[in-house]
Formats: structure tokens, C-alpha cells, sequence
């Protein structure tokens, strides 16, 4: 009986999502038309604000100007209810109340989103780690609803424009599935107008993921979400694990996939427009001890995690403005490096080296951005920029710098991608083709099972929905 009424609601979840399909796959109607679901943004320069860490950067320190969309990060899932986690600390709350009005009073045509999931940790990366509590709340289409139900509530009471699903990652194929069926029934569920945005893995395809074969609905995410924030960040492991100094969001990488660009392909590859992806710039920096301050290249050997910094609160990470700090309180001057084939930088400082993105680094990630024809970037976190706010200010210069050219060189306005979209060669991953000698020899029943499981889940739900 249980089983037969979820089946039941999957159902109509489904066909939810297919008469979304069919409304949306029309041609897009003009843009004054009063049926157009969104209007769509064209462009974004959008920040996350960390909640967690407003002593770095009070909210009324920020310059609301150097944004598009401004992201309150984070409410979570309750482990237990499944239900929306409210700020229990009365600054917090305070924050949330007034985070809406009090950006939009300094920039009227500033944005303001809801992100809903955990906050993540500056520099814990893009491991693809499920998180538990959001995976328990997808996976049951009754707590799925309400849960969405309640945040668009709040989001409206509270002065945002939208919500921003922030499941950092979805790690199996039923939870990428669960994805899907929450994109299109959250868009539906969504007043017209109301934006609906997703924090996504650097790749469409989850590598070292605990199940492979693990890729994101990309047409569901094309269709029910307004963008998709790619975490292009976070691609080497924290702290001294992996033995020696890297760099943590480089734009190039010769030797593996774990670039920004590889995982911006990835998603064009996979049929997310470009003009729907929005890449992502950290605004926090990893720092390790050299094992010998006269070796400090990239892959010099490191003994540990770098010093804990009193704002950052976290040994390995900095924040941007940290970095500048520490940089200039030391006895000699220090010099940043700029790798320009890894289009990535940093500083050594004694025995401390650091990588992180400075401004040559920000500029030439957003000229691939919009070569690409990317819709925009986000910073993260945006409370970890210095008080000139540099990046922010850089970053938001060179984008409507871009703009501004693109725009002279064509008559019409519309940026052009102008290389061609591939994926570096012998890079793809070989999970995305699984071979029956690919899958790990422990787990490959239990992956043939999931993806039997899930194919038949598929089946028979496109079966009850032909009969009705
Ligand atoms: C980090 O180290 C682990 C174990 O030594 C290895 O499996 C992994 O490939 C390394 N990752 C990177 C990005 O170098
Ligand atoms: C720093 O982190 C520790 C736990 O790692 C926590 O107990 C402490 O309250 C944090 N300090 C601040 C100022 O947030
Ligand atoms: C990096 O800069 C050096 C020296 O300016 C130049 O020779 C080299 O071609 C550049 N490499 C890339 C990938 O741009
Ligand atoms: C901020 O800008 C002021 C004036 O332009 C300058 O004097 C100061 O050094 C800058 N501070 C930082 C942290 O960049
Ligand atoms: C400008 O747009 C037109 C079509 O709208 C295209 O043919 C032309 O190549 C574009 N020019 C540039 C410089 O991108």
C-alpha cells in the first residue's frame, strides 16, 4: 500500500515533469509575453555571503553595486525532520531577515537568492561527498514538496527573488535521479517570475564518486533551473593528504580532468547552454608548510595543512583578504607567482605557500567565460574578499569590460563563442563509458544493481503513466 501510493506520487511527478517538458521545449515565446515562465537574466555577477562567517565582512561593508545576484548561504536540511533548518542564533536570524532589504536599498536592481543545503567549508572542496540530510529529504517525494514549499514561503516572505538548490553533490545514480524529479517539481511549485538556481559539481559527470557512472540530469537541469552556479573550485583534497603544494582551482590542468575549464566543457558537452552556466571563482585560498622553504614550486613536497587564521577559522584555508595580510606583514617583500598555463597563483611566504586567485588570475577566468559564452560568474565566498573589496571590484569591472567589447564588435550585442566547445583530449572520464573491465572489481555487482534498480524505476513509471 505504501509502496504503491509513493509509485503513485512518483508518478505524478514525472508527469509533472513531462508537461513542464512539453511547455517549455515549445519555442520560446517573446520576451514581453506574458507566458514566459522567467524572465531570463542577461548576465550575472553574483556573490555567495556566508552567513557562518559575517564577522569576516559585515553585510554593510559590502558594495551591493559590484553585484547582479547576491546568495544568502546557507539554510540546511534537519537530519531528522527533513524540514528547513532557521537560524538558531539571533544574529543569524537577524541577517536573514534583513539580507533582501538591505542589499536592494543600496542597488535597486540587485537580485537576492535563498540557498538551501549545507553551507560547505571554504577549501572542503568538491569531494563527492552526498550530504545525507539533503539526499533523505529528495529521496521522498512528500518531504520534497513540503520542503520546497516552505523555503519558497520563507524566500518570499523574507525579500528574495529565488531559491538556489545547494545539494552539494548528489552521489548515486537514484540521488541524481531524485534531482531531476526536484528540479521540475520545485520549478512548478514556483511562482511565476521566481528564480530557481542550482550549485553544481565542477563536471556533469561526479568523478571518485562512491557509485560511478554517476552523471546530473543535464536535461532536467537545462530546463527547470534559470542557471547552474558550477563549483569550479575545490579540485585538490584538503589538507596534507596529498603530499605536495597545488593549485586548488586552476583554469588549465595538462595532466588530469580537475580543471575549471574541463568541468565548464563538461556541462556544454552534456547540453546545458552555455548561456545557462554560471562559473564559479573562489574567494578563499589553500595554504600548506613546505617541507623546505628553497623548493617552492607547484609540487613541492609539504609536511602539512597551512596556519589557521583567526577570521577563517580553518587550518589549510585563508580567505583572499588573509592572504593579502599575511603577504604584507612579512619582514621581506613577497612576490605572487602567476602560472600562466595553469591560469593559477600564488605566494610563498617562508614556509608557508598559498594558492589562490588573484586578479590576473579572476581576469583571464572570466575572458574564457565569456569566449565561452557563459551567462556570468559567482564569487565564493563573497565575505572573504579584502575591504577594498578588490576581487569583487576586478572581477565585476572585467565582465562588463567583456560585455562592453563583445558587444562593439557586434552590431547585434549577443556574445558569440567563438572556439570551438571540446573536451582536452584523453581526458574524458573512462567511468562515463563504463566497460565491464572499468567497474571496481568490489563494487560492480552493487553498481549493476543500482543502475538495474534505477533503469527499472524509469520503466515503470513511464509504464503507469502510457496506461493513465
Ligand atoms: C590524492 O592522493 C590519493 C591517495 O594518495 C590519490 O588516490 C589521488 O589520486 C590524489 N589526488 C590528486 C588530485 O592528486
Ligand atoms: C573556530 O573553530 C572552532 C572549532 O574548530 C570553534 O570552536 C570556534 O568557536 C571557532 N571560532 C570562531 C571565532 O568562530
Ligand atoms: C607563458 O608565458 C611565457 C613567457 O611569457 C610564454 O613563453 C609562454 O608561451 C606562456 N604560456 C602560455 C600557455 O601562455
Ligand atoms: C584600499 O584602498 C585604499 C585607497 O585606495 C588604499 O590606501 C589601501 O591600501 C587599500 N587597501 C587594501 C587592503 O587594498
Ligand atoms: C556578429 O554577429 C553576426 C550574426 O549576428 C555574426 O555573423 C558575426 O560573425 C558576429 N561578429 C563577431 C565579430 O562576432
Amino acid at each position: 500500500m505504501a509502496s504503491s501510493t509513493a509509485t503513485l506520487l512518483l508518478a505524478i511527478a514525472v508527469a509533472h515533469s513531462l508537461s513542464l517538458s512539453r511547455a517549455t521545449s515549445a519555442p520560446a515565446p517573446p520576451p514581453d509575453s506574458s507566458r514566459q515562465p522567467v524572465p531570463a537574466a542577461s548576465t550575472v555577477r553574483a556573490g555567495f555571503y556566508l552567513a557562518a562567517g559575517a564577522r569576516l565582512r559585515p553585510l554593510d561593508e559590502l558594495d551591493a553595486s559590484l553585484y547582479t545576484h547576491l546568495y544568502y548561504s546557507a539554510l540546511a536540511v534537519h537530519p531528522t525532520t527533513h524540514r528547513l533548518v532557521l537560524p538558531a542564533d539571533p544574529d543569524q536570524a537577524s541577517l536573514l531577515a534583513s539580507f533582501s532589504p538591505a542589499l536592494k536599498s543600496k542597488n535597486r536592481g540587485l537580485r537576492t537568492l535563498l540557498s538551501v543545503g549545507a553551507a560547505g567549508v571554504p577549501g572542503a572542496g568538491s569531494q563527492p561527498r552526498t550530504d545525507p540530510a539533503f539526499a533523505a529529504m529528495a529521496a521522498d517525494p512528500a518531504s520534497r514538496a513540503a520542503f520546497g514549499a516552505a523555503a519558497v514561503a520563507l524566500a518570499r516572505d523574507s525579500g528574495f527573488d529565488g531559491l538556489d538548490v545547494a545539494w552539494r553533490f548528489p552521489a548515486s545514480a537514484l540521488e541524481m535521479a531524485d534531482f531531476g524529479f526536484l528540479a521540475a517539481e520545485w520549478r512548478a511549485a514556483a511562482p511565476p517570475g521566481f528564480l530557481l538556481t542550482a550549485t553544481v559539481y565542477f563536471s556533469n559527470h561526479v568523478f571518485d564518486a562512491p557509485l560511478p557512472g554517476v552523471d546530473y540530469p543535464s536535461e532536467a537541469v537545462a530546463r527547470c533551473f534559470d542557471w547552474v552556479n558550477v563549483v569550479a573550485f575545490g579540485l585538490r583534497p584538503l589538507g596534507a593528504a596529498n603530499a605536495t603544494t597545488a593549485f586548488d582551482a586552476p583554469l588549465y590542468d595538462r595532466a588530469s580532468h580537475f580543471s575549471a575549464s574541463y568541468g565548464v566543457v563538461s556541462w556544454i558537452d552534456a547540453g546545458v547552454p552555455a548561456a545557462k552556466l554560471v562559473m564559479g571563482l573562489p574567494l578563499y585560498a589553500r595554504s600548506w608548510f613546505l617541507r623546505n622553504k628553497a623548493n617552492s614550486g607547484v609540487g613541492a613536497p609539504v609536511v602539512a595543512a597551512g596556519p589557521k587564521q583567526r577570521g577563517s577559522n580553518a587550518t589549510g584555508v585563508m580567505s583572499y583578504d588573509e592572504v593579502q595580510k599575511l603577504a604584507a606583514a612579512g619582514r621581506r617583500a613577497v612576490t605572487t607567482t602567476y602560472d600562466n598555463a595553469s591560469v593559477a597563483s600564488y605566494v610563498s611566504m617562508g614556509d608557508v605557500w598559498v594558492a589562490f586567485d588573484g586578479a590576473a588570475v579572476v581576469a583571464e577566468k572570466l575572458a574564457f567565460a565569456a569566449r565561452h559564452g557563459l551567462l556570468g560568474y559567482f564569487l565564493w565566498p563573497v565575505n572573504y574578499d579584502d575591504a577594498n573589496l578588490t576581487v569583487s571590484r576586478t572581477a565585476s569591472d572585467a565582465w562588463i569590460q567583456n560585455e562592453i567589447s563583445s558587444s562593439s564588435k557586434n552590431g547585434t550585442g549577443a556574445r558569440q563563442t567563438q572556439e570551438p566547445v571540446r573536451l582536452p583530449p584523453a581526458l574524458r572520464s573512462p567511468a562515463a563509458t563504463p566497460g565491464p573491465g572499468l567497474a571496481p572489481a568490489s563494487g560492480s555487482a552493487s553498481w549493476l544493481i543500482w543502475t538495474k534498480l534505477d533503469a527499472f524505476l524509469h520503466l515503470g513509471m513511464l509504464l503507469i503513466i502510457v496506461c493513465c
